[in-house]
């Protein structure tokens, strides 16, 4: 049948033209021209209607093949050309590789951890092994195992902030005031020799300014063992401070009150910025208070069971912030914790 053969013709004439189309444009006018509506497929389309039933039952099957033929040839062309002008856009125009390229940030330790980790890297050197502490307290560790029953006047040295209500509950929970009540958690499990350092959050409830927060952290330091004397305390904080400070870094040593230790001592350092000659930052003294310490009080050491006739230790504690604040000349211990980068970063 003489369209059957036109049919045919046209399909090799189609599918030549098809491979040399270029561009996206050149085959829109290739699918115009083959697949539109004016196009000779349409037109034998139409004309279907004027052959009798046998003849337009097949040559309706061979033209809609046709059809079907060319649209899927169509589509699988149209892919390739649309991936070739991606990849050639990319070559010719709007990859300039001598653009500076795209940083890549990497983080860093908050000044925090970073003072923390070093201070705990000098005790782990020494032999202290590093523990942690829950946040929230019980009352009974976080002061009556300390050695402050409730009542006593040294519980107004640390404003706290209470979890349960402490007038009506006998078994109070509250924010730890500081890292001491892991001293009691390590005496209780563990027996001596003990040496620990606890570094962890602790909480005042204190109006915020530039020397205070409600947040801040401490590190803890523990050792009980026979024969520990305030010598040892001595030598191990004289150690710690020039490790921190500088070898030649002088280092003060006077008596100072903490219920849970007797006797009980403070330790300051020659002020970092006028070594001792007297500026604003040591408040014209000379020296620079950074941590308290004392020998574990006896009281301490009964209620965890450890006799105080065999045994003795010594403590101490320390406030994080408070080295990088001396060290670094930070006016505001507020910028440690409102996450702002611009301080962040400098560290
Ligand atoms: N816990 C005390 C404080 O927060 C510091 C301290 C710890 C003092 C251990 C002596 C011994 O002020």
């Amino acid at each position: 049948m003489q369209i059957i053969t036109e049919i045919e013709s046209l399909r090799l004439a189609a599918l030549s033209e098809l491979d040399k189309n270029e561009t996206l444009e050149q085959l829109e006018s290739w699918r115009i021209r083959y697949l539109g509506k004016k196009s000779e497929l349409t037109t034998i389309l139409r004309s279907l209607a004027k052959l009798d039933l046998e003849d337009r039952k097949e040559v309706g099957a061979k033209a809609n093949q046709f059809k079907s033929i060319l649209e899927s040839g169509l589509a699988e062309k149209k892919k390739l050309l649309e991936e070739a002008a991606i990849i050639s856009s990319t070559e010719e125009g709007s990859l300039d590789v001598t653009l500076p390229g795209n940083v890549m940030t990497t983080g860093r330790l908050h000044p925090t951890t970073q003072v923390i980790e070093s201070i705990c890297s000098i005790f782990q050197n020494m032999g202290f092994q590093v523990v942690e502490g829950p946040e929230v307290e019980w009352d009974s560790y976080n002061f009556d195992a300390l050695n402050i029953p409730k009542d006593h006047p040294a519980r107004d040295m640390f404003d706290t902030f209470w979890v349960d209500n402490n007038e009506t509950n006998e078994k109070a929970r509250l924010l730890r005031t500081h890292t001491s009540p892991v001293q009691i958690r390590v005496m209780e499990k563990e027996q001596p020799p003990i040496r620990v350092i606890v570094p962890g959050r602790t909480y005042r409830y204190e109006a915020t300014d530039a020397t205070h927060e409600s947040m801040f952290y401490q590190i803890e330091g523990l050792a009980v063992d026979k024969n520990i004397t305030l010598a040892d305390l001595k030598g191990t904080l004289f150690e710690f401070c020039r490790l921190l400070f500088g070898e030649q870094r002088n280092v003060r040593f006077r008596c100072d009150y903490f219920p849970f230790v007797e006797p009980g001592v403070e330790v300051a350092i020659e002020c970092l910025a006028c070594h001792g000659s007297g500026c604003r930052l040591c408040g014209y003294s000379g020296w620079l208070e950074i941590l308290g310490a004392g020998m574990v009080h006896p009281n301490v050491l009964k209620r965890v069971n450890i006799d105080p006739e065999i045994y003795s230790g010594f403590a101490f504690g320390l406030g994080v912030e408070r080295i990088p604040i001396l060290q670094k000349g930070i006016e505001d211990i507020r910028l440690f914790y409102s996450n702002d980068l611009r301080f962040l970063k400098q560290f």
